[in-house]
């Protein structure tokens, strides 16, 4: 019998971005059937080395295995060849396509006939069963702007499924997934681990990766940091590996009782459920969290409150004024500021510098007689994103450039520097590592502080528990019960979130 060789052997990878050496001498193995985690901070090299495997990047140095045979991928083509698919960080779905088209891009099966056109009913037919091994409960021909991110992620992930990988990169797959829907996934990957399949899987969220790793390998600052067997992997040893130091347990502040009301919300109405009316208030120092599963219309409300997407009917005040939203504008005239879902679509423009996305929306603060004073934008830029500790050599760096997380950080950085009355964070620390994720609750906890009304909508039950004052769930449309700090647990939400009674006042 042949020697079991590693199915994926890479070794002193190196790799150079201009300006920021993003890995140096790295090297990562993973057997067959293997679970290997892959994790770090935010910048630290992991979706690189990733993309090097994938043959998205060239290395600069180093060489790759594939079943003890040296392989070089020049690109996407030959990485797929050698067996290796990549669930990405970013959204890679096409729109105008449904789910098949997304699914078998590129791959389409053809009709038999002279003109070779593409067997929508086949492309259709086959694409059907990974969606459902999913559990995803859509239908193959739902064109993908009709679907939720969640949805997307989960289209994307059945594109990968659907390529019979032998090694399979998931660069945080459950990032904008919700509870339910990440349980189904991780059994989706022990399924596949179950039938040889290797899987390399990068994500912040530790329970998860505690789950569901045989191994972690942790990566700091572009270099292997060690690593831990199944029967190492705990929470602290994680951190440990990922920071280089322990980090002190997050910690609530009590909410300061007897603030006023802040944003009131009445009988608000979106166009995803035009007959639920959503009612709810957040008192001034007050971080309510808002907990649902996807689809639940979360976002939605975010949206009409920020006037992204006009409310169909419903009353808002802020500090007892009535207040019309008509657009986007109109909310950031007033002070309320929304750091969205979908960083890439409406957080950052990824084509524009770290400062120019900090001070776009803030350029009046900074003019003077109409000039733009240079100088006070660069400091007030540097100044945010220092306090982010966004990983990048100068605030001249382009966005598109930076590590996922720290491209969040850019989003969260451009708000913060705009003195908010009301802030809406959608998914906050969304693929956020845990040294960071304590930065930014310091930080929304400091603007409650403040008198900030915070809205957190957050799939993170961990989140939602450790910094909400008060959790309103979302079912269907409509919020489906209240609850206080003590009443909030993870049954407790979860339960509402499937649409269980509830009670409690807004
Ligand atoms: N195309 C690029 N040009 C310049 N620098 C880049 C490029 N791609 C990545 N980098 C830099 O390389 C470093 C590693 O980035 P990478 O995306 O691999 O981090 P990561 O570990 O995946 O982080 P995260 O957890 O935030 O996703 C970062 O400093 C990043 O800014
Ligand atoms: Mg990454």
């Amino acid at each position: 019998m042949a020697q079991t060789v590693p199915v994926l052997e890479m070794q002193g990878i190196s790799k150079r971005f201009a300006g920021v050496q993003a890995l140096q001498n790295v090297s990562l193995e993973v057997g067959r059937g293997e679970v290997v985690a892959l994790i770090g901070e935010n910048g630290a090299g992991k979706s690189t080395l990733m993309k090097i495997l994938g043959g998205v990047h060239q290395p600069d140095a180093g060489e790759i295995r594939i079943n003890g045979q040296p392989t070089v991928i020049r690109g996407v083509s030959d990485a797929i060849k050698a067996g290796v698919s990549f669930i990405h960080q970013e959204l890679n779905v096409l729109d105008n396509l449904d789910a098949a088209g997304n699914v078998f891009l590129g791959r389409e099966p053809l009709t038999g006939g002279p003109l070779r056109l593409v067997d929508r009913a086949r492309m259709r037919e086959e694409a059907q069963p990974y969606l459902d091994r999913l559990g995803l409960g859509i239908a193959a021909d739902t064109p993908l702007d009709r679907l939720s991110l969640a949805q997307q992620q989960m289209v994307e992930i059945a594109k990968a499924l659907s390529l019979n990988a032998q090694i399979l990169i998931m660069d945080e797959p459950t990032s904008s997934l919700t509870l339910a829907e990440t349980e189904r996934l991780i059994h989706v990957v022990q399924d596949l681990r179950a039938h040889g399949v290797s899987i390399v899987y990068i994500s912040h969220r530790l329970g998860e990766v505690k789950t569901l790793a045989d191994r972690v390998v942790g990566l700091r600052d572009g270099k292997n940091a060690g690593g831990l067997s199944k029967e190492e992997i705990t929470h602290e040893r994680m951190v440990k590996l990922m920071v280089g130091r322990d980090l002190e347990k997050f910690q609530a502040a009590p909410p300061e009782a007897g603030r006023a009301v802040r944003l009131s919300v009445r009988g608000l109405r979106t166009r995803r459920y035009p007959d639920r009316e959503v009612s709810f208030d957040i008192h001034g120092g007050e971080i309510l969290g808002m907990a649902g599963l996807v689809g639940a219309g979360r976002s939605e409300v975010a949206q009409a409150i920020f006037g992204v997407d006009a409310p169909l009917g419903g009353a808002l005040t802020l500090d007892g004024q009535a207040l019309t939203v008509r657009s986007a504008q109109d909310a950031i005239r007033h002070g309320i500021y929304l750091a969205p879902e979908d960083r890439r679509r409406s957080g950052v423009i990824v084509d524009m510098s770290i400062r120019d996305n900090i001070t776009l929306p803030a350029l009046g603060r900074y003019a003077s007689v109409g000039l733009i004073r240079r100088g006070a934008e660069e400091r007030g830029a540097e100044a945010a994103s220092r306090s982010l500790r966004v990983k990048a050599p100068t605030t001249d760096f382009l966005v598109r450039n930076l590590s996922g997380g720290n491209q969040q950080k850019v989003v969260l950085a451009k708000w913060l520097s705009l003195g908010p009355k009301v802030l809406i964070f959608d998914e906050p620390t969304r693929g956020i590592d845990v040294g960071a994720k304590a930065e930014i609750y310091d930080l929304m906890r400091g603007l409650a502080k403040e008198g900030v009304a915070l809205l957190m909508i957050s799939s993170d039950m961990e989140e939602v528990l450790n910094l909400s004052d008060r959790v309103a769930v979302m079912h269907e449309g409509r919020i489906s019960g209240f609850l206080s700090r003590q009443e909030a647990s993870e049954e407790s939400i979860m339960q509402l979130a499937v649409g269980g009674a509830g009670k409690g006042t807004r």
